[in-house]
């Protein structure tokens, strides 16, 4: 159960090295990898990913408080249905099935959150029935050769923080490096990956700009001042766990979209990408991996504050090495400074914004732009296929993602890349024998498969994939209307059923290579 990669990121990259924004056309020819079988280096880790809030349910159980998720989901309509994750799937009672269910499909690893509202209630007192259903859930996957990979923070900031002000206030940061010192202290000996933040993008822009997500502010300010200080608390998570955690590989997870100008010959719409690319992808990347942020989102941002809120040194703990980063890819978009023709919004961001339908007579929940500067900047739809989510599928994105990362940011730093989740949504089907045959969701991961191996194949240094998800779960804003899981969980019964692209991906998972499509 040992990973091969170094214990700390090589520093070469000059910090505050600009990166400069070229925008590149779409992959459309065939590769070596579009069919025919493809095998992985030795090594290559397989897993799934989940979230504590989204499966664990046990919501007031053992000494848990509320969450900012529990509260948001209390909000008329600002949920589906008004859902919550009180019971969700129910892991916290049957996560013993749940790593039985890892094992029989062939998973070597598994990427889950912990629950700061479990662990530390009110943000700052230890709950020791909280940590020790985490030492039972790690001792349960190593036991079934599962390696644990642990991420602190997927949303769920207790609320009593929330109420002292949340990630927009500073002190955030430093109560978020004493829970990292919690958790390291019990688990240390045991979970070999560390991982700070799940997503910072949609913890600072879609929580306190947007408000389609927990805790439901919707201010361009607030999410910039989040923004930096979820940079801040990474930055000090990193120190506290590398003073107690010092031979484990430790990183953070961030998701990526992949920004195209619609029309590439146009400085307009390249100038409307390069904002949505700043805004989305090196917001986050650059403070991390170089050291600065970038000068060209400086300057859109002059006027909302961000600035105040660096202070000196910061961004030297924020782009302390790390060694594995997490890329979460879904989908990527096509940007312009011109409307669609027809209901073209600023929405700022091609990626995943949270917005939702509604269904008829549901309150209504108004959210906004998750980008703090969204004018002059509209995503066009492409002739692409698109998920139950309504994002489109668009494989040879992670390709090229993988490439940028690699050139202009892991690779000259020594930091191995896993896509720590990638995955859909499908109305699923539940035929008569009780069985779903999600072709639809079997192809997706195939063919964003073979796109990461594109990148390998092109000097991506990729070592490992996380599916989305191990089962259905809570889609926050959306509840349990989407499916994403690779098991079907029947919501009355907590009865799970392994679908079609489950017993697939096992034997990915198992012969380390896709097969030839059949
Ligand atoms: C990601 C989240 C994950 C899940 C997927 C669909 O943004 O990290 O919890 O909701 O989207």
């Amino acid at each position: 159960m040992t990973l091969s990669m170094p214990g700390t990121g090589a520093r070469t990259a000059a910090p505050g090295t600009a990166v400069p924004f070229t925008p590149s056309a779409p992959l459309t020819r065939a590769t070596p990898n579009s069919s025919g079988r493809v095998a992985f280096p030795d090594g290559f880790r397989w897993g799934t990913a989940t979230a504590a809030y989204q499966v664990e349910g046990a919501g007031a159980e053992d000494g848990r408080q509320d969450s900012i998720w529990d509260v948001f989901c209390r909000v008329p309509g600002a949920v589906h249905q008004g859902d919550d994750g009180m019971v969700a799937c129910d892991h916290y009672h049957r996560y013993r099935e749940d790593v039985a269910l890892m094992k029989s499909l062939h998973l070597d690893t598994y990427r889950f959150s912990t629950s700061w509202a479990r662990v530390m209630p009110d943000g700052r007192t230890v709950n020791p029935r909280g940590v020790d259903f985490y030492s039972r859930l790690v001792d349960e996957l190593l036991a079934a050769d599962v390696m644990p990979w642990l991420t602190l923070y997927h949303w769920d900031l207790p609320q009593a923080l929330e109420e002292l002000g949340g990630w927009p206030a500073r002190d955030t940061a430093s109560r978020f490096a004493d829970y990292a010192a919690v958790m390291a202290d019990a688990l240390g000996d045991r979970v070999p990956v560390w991982t700070t933040l799940n997503e910072p993008w949609c913890s600072a822009f879609l929580g306190y700009t947007s408000g389609a997500h927990a805790p439901g502010k919707k201010s361009p300010e607030l999410g910039l001042a989040a923004a930096h200080h979820l940079m801040l608390g990474h930055g000090l998570a990193m120190e506290a766990l590398r003073d107690r955690v010092p031979e484990a590989s430790l990183g953070i997870t961030l998701n990526f979209t992949v920004s195209d100008p619609v029309d590439p010959t146009n400085p307009a719409d390249v100038d409307a990408a390069r904002r949505d690319d700043g805004m989305f992808n090196r917001i986050f990347l650059d403070p991390i991996l170089r050291g600065a942020y970038p000068q060209d989102l400086l300057v859109d941002v002059a006027h909302l504050g961000l600035a105040e809120h660096i202070r000196p040194g910061d961004l030297e703990i924020i782009s302390a090495p790390i060694d594995v980063l997490g890329v979460n890819y879904y989908n990527g978009g096509a940007v312009s400074a011109t409307p669609e023709p027809q209901d073209g919004t600023p929405l700022g961001t091609a990626g995943p914004d949270g917005a939702r339908e509604r269904d008829a007579g549901e309150p209504v929940w108004e959210t906004r732009s998750p980008n703090p500067v969204p004018e002059g900047i509209y995503p066009h739809s492409r002739d692409l296929p698109t998920t139950d989510m309504g994002w489109e599928v668009q494989p040879e994105g992670l390709t090229r993602l993988l490439l940028r990362i690699q050139e202009d940011y892991s690779g000259p730093r020594g930091t191995a890349l896993f896509v720590t989740e990638n995955g859909a949504a499908y109305p699923d089907v539940v035929e008569q024998d009780g069985t779903v045959d999600d072709q639809d969701r079997l192809a997706f991961v195939d063919a964003h498969l073979r796109a990461l191996k594109d990148a390998i194949d092109a000097g991506a240094d990729v070592r490992g994939y996380f599916a989305w998800s191990l089962m259905d779960n809570f889609e926050w804003a959306l509840g349990y209307s989407k499916r994403f899981g690779l098991t079907r969980v029947d919501y009355e019964t907590q009865e799970r059923t392994v679908k079609s692209s489950g017993r697939w991906y096992a034997d990915v998972a198992r012969d380390n290579a896709v097969p030839a499509r059949g």
